[in-house]
């Protein structure tokens, strides 16, 4: 078994997901960039510092998921950090009466079902793993609290990530008496694909995550829904 901390991370060819492989490479984690386009992946890969490693994963398709994480175990033989970054916003999701049936099932099945099945395969390698963590990429859109009290124009994306809280806390049942910490940052607003121009880089969201991941890793935070400003209400 490898010293050297690794860690997995969905989505990881473009937007947050890449800024996260970038940064976790230079601070000397061998990095899992877990993407749909390996082809795509390995020509960023080479271009990043340090140890990342490609491997193949739809979140949405179990076996895919399962292989992934045989790929990481064979190598590694365990996991210390994980982050569900891998998520979709669909467009129409602010008409909820003219979006197709099939939206919020395919939301679901991405940003939900998806974190659900990664943390599944991944948890025989976590209980292997060094100061571990779950870190589930979650946002702002998906507070109750805010929703009720002003509206955020986005039926799927905002179910979705209230959903993966709720997920999230339901695996810290299971994770926290093993030592595996868990927490849902949110980056904020970015200029990814997802994001919109006047956000901050993907970089400066990744800063976000990677101190809730820090925290986390050192026990110090647990079961948090947490953004750049502290705590979001839930
Ligand atoms: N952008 C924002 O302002 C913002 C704000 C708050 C929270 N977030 C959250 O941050 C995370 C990353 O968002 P982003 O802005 O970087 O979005 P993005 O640029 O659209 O990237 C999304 C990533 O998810 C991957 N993905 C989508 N469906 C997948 C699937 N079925 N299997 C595996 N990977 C899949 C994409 O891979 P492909 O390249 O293969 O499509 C891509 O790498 C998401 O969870 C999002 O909800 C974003």
């Amino acid at each position: 078994m490898t010293t050297q901390s690794n860690a997995l991370v969905t989505g990881g060819s473009r937007g947050l997901g890449l800024a996260l492989c970038k940064q976790l490479a230079q601070e000397g984690f061998k990095v899992w960039m877990a993407c749909r386009d390996t082809a795509a992946g390995r020509s960023l890969a080479q271009r990043l510092p340090g140890e990342v490693a490609v491997v193949e994963m739809d979140v949405t398709v179990p076996d895919s998921v399962k292989k992934a994480l045989q790929v990481v175990a064979l190598a590694d033989d365990k996991l210390d950090l994980l982050i569900n970054n891998a998520g979709i916003y669909p467009s129409g999701d602010e008409y909820p009466q003219t979006q197709p049936e099939s939206l919020l099932m395919d939301t679901l099945a991405v940003n939900v079902g998806g974190a659900h099945s990664v943390i599944q395969a991944a948890f025989p390698w976590l209980q292997l793993g060094q100061n571990p963590a779950v870190v589930n990429v979650s946002s702002g859109y998906g507070s109750l609290a805010l929703n009720a009290v002003q509206h955020m124009d986005a039926l799927c994306y905002c179910t979705s990530k209230a959903a993966l809280n709720m997920l999230s806390l339901q695996w810290s049942r299971v994770l926290t008496p093993l030592g595996i910490h868990i927490c849902m940052p949110s980056p904020g607003w970015m200029r990814t694909s997802m994001g919109r121009a006047d956000g901050k880089s993907p970089e400066q969201g990744a800063a976000i995550v990677l101190e809730a991941a820090r925290l986390c890793r050192q026990g110090r935070l647990n079961k948090a829904y947490i953004g750049e400003n502290g705590p979001i209400p839930w």
